[in-house]
């Protein structure tokens, strides 16, 4: 492991709070947490400290695999899944919400509707915060085991061709994803509907980063080249008028047809969940990998918690 990267205390907030090295130590750490993740080995090297695991928006992967790395770890876990069981529903502010739950844990996982939340949480808490997706802002650690399993699948993020297709706009995790792989010089196509395509900012900050994206709305045309074709859905509620929401819905399909180009090694990645977009027939093939990245989840959510945590296994 690399002696010169600390995350002990650290917030999570954005991917663009941690460099090329900080991302390459927690993904060397995940790599050692896989037969622990499994259950294949005990190390419950955090038992005795509690994590408060705050989940104001539906989410199955993230709360449950943080839940689970948690457990892993012999962390004790506070567990709010809905804001209506909280003193929120009588009026409670998110701040004040926060200064609680700090002093209840060690550590706390925010997922929160609104775009920085999780920035607020972090300067209100003593305890570090963990971004777990705020709004259409950003998801962190979904970055972190996207790249894990981008690196677990091809042996190396560099240079790879990565397509992104679906729902760029309010796509939080397409939008953390893009701005990490800059850092590992990889190319960057992004295909969607014109008024789904990535917002303007990411688009210049990716430029600024010596990554010029292709922009297309047609899979067609770069699906060959494609290594990993990364499909998001397309979020019905994030949509502020549900006609704008019907004008695309359904707007991509990925089935065994649309991949007949593909390269053989390409991997299929998806945040998931998924809706349409991808065909079932898909999973059966050498290109799925959707819920392997999935289970990546608890061993790169067990590195950073351990990291930040302070346990060493
Ligand atoms: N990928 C993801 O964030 O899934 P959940 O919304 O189920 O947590």
């Amino acid at each position: 492991m690399n002696g010169d990267v600390s995350f002990i205390g650290k917030d999570i907030v954005s991917i663009n709070d941690l460099s090329r090295k900080d991302i390459e130590y927690i993904m060397d750490v995940a790599e050692t947490m896989v037969p622990y993740a499994k259950g294949e080995k005990s190390g419950r090297i955090l038992k005795g400290k509690i994590l408060g695991n705050l989940f104001f928006e539906p989410s199955t992967r993230t709360r449950l695999s943080f839940e689970s790395a948690a457990h892993r770890l012999g962390l004790d876990v506070l567990d709010v899944s809905e804001m209506s069981m909280t003193s929120m529903a009588k009026g409670e502010t998110l701040s004040d919400t926060i200064r609680m739950v700090d002093t209840y844990c060690d550590a706390i996982v925010l997922r929160h509707p609104h775009d920085g939340a999780a920035r607020l949480a972090a300067n209100v808490a003593k305890s570090p915060v963990i971004n777990a997706g705020d709004g259409a802002g950003s998801h962190p650690t979904q970055t972190l085991l996207d790249l894990f399993t981008i690196k677990r699948s091809m042996g190396s993020i560099d240079g790879l061709n990565i397509v992104l297709l679906g729902d760029l706009k309010y796509g939080r995790t397409v939008h953390s994803l893009s701005n990490a792989l800059t850092r590992f010089g990889a190319k960057l196509t992004f295909v969607a509907p014109e008024s789904l395509q990535m917002p303007q900012d990411i688009i210049d900050s990716l430029t600024a980063n010596n990554c010029k994206p292709y922009i297309t709305d047609k899979l067609d045309d770069v699906i060959e080249s494609a290594d990993v074709l990364y499909v998001t859905r397309i979020q019905r509620e994030r949509f502020p008028d549900p006609a704008e929401y019907q004008k695309v819905a359904g707007c991509y399909r990925i089935d065994n047809e649309a991949l007949r180009n593909a390269k053989k090694e390409m991997i299929v990645m998806h945040p998931l969940p998924r809706v349409n977009e991808i065909a079932p027939e898909v999973d059966d093939t050498e290109h799925a990998k959707y819920f392997e990245q999935a289970f990546n989840g608890i061993p790169v959510r067990m590195a950073l918690l351990s990291s930040i945590m302070g346990g060493e296994l």
